[in-house]
């Protein structure tokens, strides 16, 4: 046992959304290389947990019609089995949400303020006279000051990329109420980062960053840094900052504090010693995963606070870039945004678990997912190679040996170069260079079928007075098979516990000069390890995504922003009736259209209605409707249509027709 002590953290996903392939890759990272400390011996504890606060949570709550806590509870529960599902397994997982958080982050803003790191001052914001709260950039919509393109969030063009301040956007609307925001005043709360930067500029060339992100921190150091607003007015979902009624701690104030509380909570319920983690003096070693994007919190923020409150400092960061699927941004359009459940409901988690390892390293570029690639690598080298092995050899151990391995070591030379592969593959996980530790591991592997296709056990199984030469040969495939699922381990842990149930042999630790061939040992019978990727299953992934993006769309749509005011003159003019549905035709050449005969009391009329996605002519034939009375006919290609039908939803198969409540006539106006 060594005496490395690790506490190892992924950044907190948030409460409001399910967990996508795009968050998979920081957590599969830290598994694997958290597993992978474990094998070695290591003390390791990784900890996470949901994170919880802020407005976009608390508005998403209420647009459900349920309370934050609701809402919480329910997305914790769906991202912990997400990640169960793909083998994610943490120490602890819990909530910022939390006594534990709400403690620390007071004990850490009590300890700053004490020592004089936090300011107040006034000042001016956005805020929604309708829903009476200050609106964060993301949620003020407008066009561009620059480029002038329309619905534009608060902070930046999608566009042309310009940045502005939310005053700047022209016809700003609060995209909650639809209404135009005002500016007020308001006092704050901040964070005297610029205390920090001797401090900072030390402890960020010091060897706790990669060399790119160190880099990237050097360009801010020139632009100086800036006090950090903390403070938050009501309403907000968070905790109340003490002593100060209606202000709340910013969400990202307390979002790595959950670090500590989730680890803190770890500690009561497994007895272990807070203090040796995080006291100023702690031995052990602490890592956070994050994305690129988050660099900025965790590298100049996070040391300050914890370093302006007493209490120790990471020992890295470790960031890694985005992903990108068949070389682009995940498109909800394309089916490529995809998310870990519909991912499972199609395709084994382990295939996912074995390509990214393929493709990671220490860096922090970005990861592509080319389905091609998936399917080839997994299938390669996974089935091809590794698992082949196992099948190669086993139906012979069984067959004439009744399950029991050779008592010789046939070939020790091999078997050697297998074991001495232990420290270049151990360095390689250690560096979170998984991409090529996966390349050491394949060559193996590819040696291990040279060995197998020199001997030929097909053809020695031919000759019935070969016995011994065929029992040794199969037995050294079946244990060079076992180095291999064992250095896979932290990688693929579901495929190696079912193969250390074929090779009836318990938990492998990381092997050794002292690991030694398994010899006159019995096997069970070779059940099938894993299955080939097929493309229909990709496929039906990729269509899922699309079929979810209706849904979303459908969400969406609902806080677009209130058109501009009218007067009621304007309104007015609109004449609606309820209209009777008589007959419903397709239209010959039409991909859209359905042609509608409408009965609106003393007339009928000729409708061409853009609602065949949606609707079968059947279904319509008979229903109540409300149709536009007085729009001027209008000619289309298949004839003139003489009104409008009116419909809801974004479009495709999700379009609802509107419809009165029973008892209304063809022919009333609608008031
Ligand atoms: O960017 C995010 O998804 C944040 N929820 C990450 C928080 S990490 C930590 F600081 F809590
Ligand atoms: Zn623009």
């Amino acid at each position: 046992m060594s005496d490395r002590k690790l506490l190892v953290t992924s950044a907190l996903p948030y409460a409001n959304g399910p967990i996508h392939l795009g968050h998979l890759v920081e957590y599969i990272q830290t598994d694997i290389w958290t597993r992978f400390q474990k094998q070695q011996g290591n003390e390791c504890y990784f900890v996470c947990a949901d994170d919880t606060h802020g407005t976009p949570i608390m508005l998403k709550a209420d647009a459900e019609g349920i309370t934050p806590e609701e809402l919480i509870a329910l997305v914790q529960k769906q991202h912990l089995a997400d990640f169960t599902d793909f083998g994610i397994i943490f120490d602890n997982y819990h909530s910022t949400h939390s006594q534990e958080n709400k403690t620390l982050s007071a004990l850490i803003y009590q300890r700053l303020k004490e020592a004089g790191f936090i300011d107040s001052a006034e000042i001016s914001q956005a805020f929604d006279p309708v829903k009476n709260m200050f609106l964060p950039d993301r949620f003020i919509k407008g066009q561009c000051p620059k480029c002038k393109a329309p619905d534009q969030y608060g902070d930046s063009c999608e566009v042309c990329g310009a940045t502005y301040s939310p005053t700047e956007l022209i016809n700003a609307v609060s995209v909650i109420s639809g209404e135009k925001p005002i500016e007020k005043k308001s006092l704050h709360y901040f964070f005297k980062l610029t205390d920090f930067t001797d401090m900072l500029k030390q402890w960020t060339t010091a060897g706790h960053l990669q060399p790119e992100v160190t880099n990237k921190l050097s360009e801010w150091f020139e632009h100086g840094l800036q006090k950090w607003d903390i403070s938050r007015d009501a309403p907000y979902f968070g905790f109340e900052i003490p002593d100060t009624p209606g202000k709340y701690f910013y969400v990202w104030l307390d979002a790595p504090i959950g670090y500590m509380a989730s680890f803190k909570n770890l500690c009561d319920k497994a007895n272990l010693d807070f203090d040796e983690f995080w006291g100023k003096d702690s031995n052990a070693e602490l890592y956070h995963f994050i994305g690129k994007d988050i660099i900025y919190f965790h590298a100049l923020f996070w040391p300050a606070m914890l370093s302006g409150a007493g209490f120790r400092t990471p020992t890295a960061i470790f960031a890694h870039g985005f992903l990108t699927v068949n070389g682009e941004k995940m498109s909800k359009s394309r089916g490529t945004f995809i998310k870990a459940r519909t991912y499972l409901e199609h395709l084994n988690p382990e295939y996912l678990r074995y390509y990214f390892a393929a493709k990671l390293n220490a860096g922090v570029d970005d990861i592509d997912l080319s389905f091609d690639d998936f399917t080839q690598r997994v299938n390669s080298d996974l089935i091809g190679k590794v698992v082949n092995i196992a099948s190669r050899c086993s139906g012979f151990i069984k067959k004439r040996f009744g399950g029991k391995l050779s008592s010789n070591c046939s070939e020790p030379e091999l078997f050697k170069e297998f074991i001495n592969a232990n420290k270049k593959i151990a360095s390689l996980y250690e560096q979170r260079e998984f991409g090529k530790a996966m390349r050491e591991i394949m060559a193996l592997a590819d040696r291990a079928n040279q060995y197998i296709d020199e001997k030929k056990p097909w053809l020695i199984a031919k000759d019935e007075n070969t016995g011994t030469e065929l029992h040794e040969v199969c037995s050294m495939g079946i244990n060079l098979f076992r180095i291999l699922i064992t250095y896979l381990k932290p990688v693929l842990p579901i495929l190696s516990h079912n193969s250390e149930i074929f090779l009836n042999i318990n938990d492998q630790a990381w092997p050794t000069e002292l690991t030694m061939p398994l010899l006159d040992h019995t096997i069970n019978p070779f059940k099938a390890l894993m299955t080939r990727v097929e493309k229909e299953k990709i496929d039906a992934v990729i269509e899922a995504s699309k079929e979810d993006l209706s849904k979303e769309q459908t969400e969406i749509k609902n806080f677009e922003p209130i058109a501009e005011t009218i007067e009621f003159d304007d309104f007015a003019k609109i004449d609606l009736r309820i209209a009777k549905i008589i007959k419903a035709e397709l239209v010959e050449d039409a991909d859209k259209l359905l042609q509608l005969t409408v009965d609106i009391g003393d007339e009928t009329r000729n409708i061409f209605a853009g609602i065949k996605s949606a609707y079968a002519p059947e279904d319509l034939e008979g229903r109540m409707t409300v149709v536009v009375a007085n729009l001027r006919p209008r000619k289309m290609r298949f004839g003139v249509s003489e009104s409008m039908v009116l419909a809801t939803g974004p479009g495709g198969k999700d379009l609802w027709l509107l419809s009165p409540d029973s008892g209304a006539k063809a022919g009333m106006k609608v008031k």
